[in-house]
């Protein structure tokens, strides 16, 4: 298996395999991987000649420097996963400095307003960090295909509207989240959580799930006072959002209209931050 820390010399890689016309797949990645990870992986080196995935904590995407230090850096164990999917996948695991140089810093982008909802408020800075580090990786791979989880909704939608607005050549793919048995949302947070916090977190996705039955007959409303008493009801959880809104705009909605709509919630468990959401119709 290829590993590259240097985006020259994956450059020059990728550049021959485009000259073959090969199509180049790409799943980027902050590492500390698991099966949800592993399934994008799978989409692509299905739909693709070659695969890339890269490994980066990316720094200007974190508001919480706690968290950023926090988060888990397993490159070896990573990379023995990446190979249990396929032997021939390209792992990109730049340093900081590669991808940044001496300036650590964010551009700032426009998403006609999809940056400004959910996570964007509550994460000031979060989408433009994730817009810089995307269209830098975008800019060295040169995919035609990449993948994104469903886990991130926001940030897929973001990433579709960049493409869509840069006129940038790849097609971004939206995958579905992948669960443990327990319906809790894998992510690399968890492995932050003690097992019984693990157990406990199981609460998210079913209060979603029962969100979306509530859906079918009752007023939106009446759905989030729900999930906010389901919340109240259990102290070791702190609600930090939970918004009906449409799939598209990503903007909140009080009412029904003919739209594809959506439940997220972002809730903090032992301080650790988790999100899902939840197709509602
Ligand atoms: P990371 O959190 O490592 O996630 C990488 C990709 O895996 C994202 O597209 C995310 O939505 C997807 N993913 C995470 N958990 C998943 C699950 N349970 N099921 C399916 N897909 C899942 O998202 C990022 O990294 C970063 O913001 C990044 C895009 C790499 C930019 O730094």
């Amino acid at each position: 298996m290829l590993i590259f820390n240097n985006k020259t010399d994956i450059k020059a890689l990728l550049a021959k395999h485009k000259e073959t016309n090969s199509t180049i797949g790409f799943v980027p990645t902050m590492g500390a991987l698991h099966k949800g990870h592993l399934s994008l992986l799978e989409e692509s080196v299905k739909n693709n000649d070659f695969t890339v995935i890269s490994i980066f904590v990316n720094p200007t995407q974190f508001n919480n420097a706690e968290d950023l230090e926090k988060y888990p850096r397993t490159l070896e164990a990573d990379v023995a996963k990446i190979k249990t999917v396929n032997d021939n996948i390209i792992v990109f695991a730049p340093t900081v400095k590669e991808m940044y140089d001496n300036e650590v810093t964010s551009a700032h982008f426009s998403f006609d307003g999809l940056e400004n909802q959910m996570e964007g408020q509550h994460r000031p800075g979060h989408f433009d960090g994730v817009g810089t580090i995307v269209k830098k990786l975008f800019e060295i791979v040169e995919p035609d295909n990449a993948y994104f989880g469903e886990k991130d909704f926001q940030q897929l939608q973001i990433v579709k509207k960049m493409v869509q607005k840069n006129a940038m050549p790849v097609n971004v793919i939206g995958c579905p989240i992948l669960r443990e048995a327990s319906g809790l949302a894998m992510s690399s947070r968890n492995e932050r959580l003690s097992d019984d916090d693990k157990n406990k977190a199981a609460l998210i996705y079913k209060t979603l799930t029962e969100a979306r039955q509530l859906f079918e007959k009752h007023t939106v409303d009446y759905v989030t006072e729900y999930v906010k008493s389901i919340f109240k009801a259990h102290p070791e959880f702190d609600l930090e959002y939970f918004e009906i809104a449409d799939e598209a705009t990503l903007i909140p909605t009080n009412i029904k209209e003919n739209k594809k709509y959506r439940a997220f919630i972002a809730v903090f468990l032992s301080n650790i931050r988790l999100i899902d959401n939840i197709s509602l119709n």
